[in-house]
């Protein structure tokens, strides 16, 4: 797993990296989402409301992945159901207890759709939440979008297995992983797409 990120994100403050970073940054001025963004260049994106939409239609007729015996899989299963240049979809097959950690798109914005289930997560936006990270639950046939600075975990707490479709835009190349520490979010490590490893 690469490691390419050592900074904390201290909540509703400037932030003021520990050491130099060597390569991607969160910025010492509270825009590291901006320089997430940035790091995808110009390439076109759509909006949190239509990835929504997005995700929302190809949960039509959208089925949970399976495992060799046919029976849904006890870990957290995906495939790709469709990618161009603009965005990705993906379905994503959540065992009870199966989560991913806090995390953010890479500068992507994204949705989900939940088709079967219930998911939860504790969602951090900075500006809007104050610097406060927030729970909520998204039942079966409903979903959320959000923007490039979003930052959350999502696990499912339920009782049953939980199907849900993902919608990012432009597709993802990398994702920041994180964890709390008091008032802080610490990047923890960089996910690279092309790594063998990679999970949306
Ligand atoms: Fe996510």
């Amino acid at each position: 797993m690469t490691v390419s990120i050592d900074a904390a994100l201290e909540i509703g403050a400037p932030v003021t990296p520990d050491v130099p970073p060597a390569g991607p940054s969160l910025a010492a001025d509270g825009t590291w989402w901006a320089d997430l963004r940035a790091g995808l260049g110009s390439r076109p994106s759509l909006s949190p409301v239509t990835l929504l939409d997005v995700a929302r239609e190809f949960a039509v007729g959208a089925s949970a992945p399976v495992g060799p015996d046919g029976r849904p899989p006890t870990e957290r299963t995906y495939d790709l159901l469709h990618s161009n240049d603009l965005f990705e979809v993906w379905v994503i097959h959540w065992p009870q207890g199966g989560h991913l950690e806090l995390h953010d798109h890479g500068g992507s914005s994204g949705a989900f759709w939940v088709v079967d289930g219930t998911l939860e997560e504790c969602h951090f936006r900075p500006g809007r939440d104050h610097g406060r990270f927030a729970h909520r639950c998204h039942a079966a046939s409903s979903g959320v979008g959000f923007d490039a600075r979003y930052v959350h975990d999502v696990v499912n707490g339920g009782q049953t297995p939980a199907t849900s479709v993902h919608a990012y835009s432009p597709p993802m190349t990398s994702m920041n992983f994180y964890r709390c520490e008091g008032a802080s979010l610490v990047a923890e490590r960089t996910d690279y797409r092309m790594d063998a490893a990679w999970t949306p």
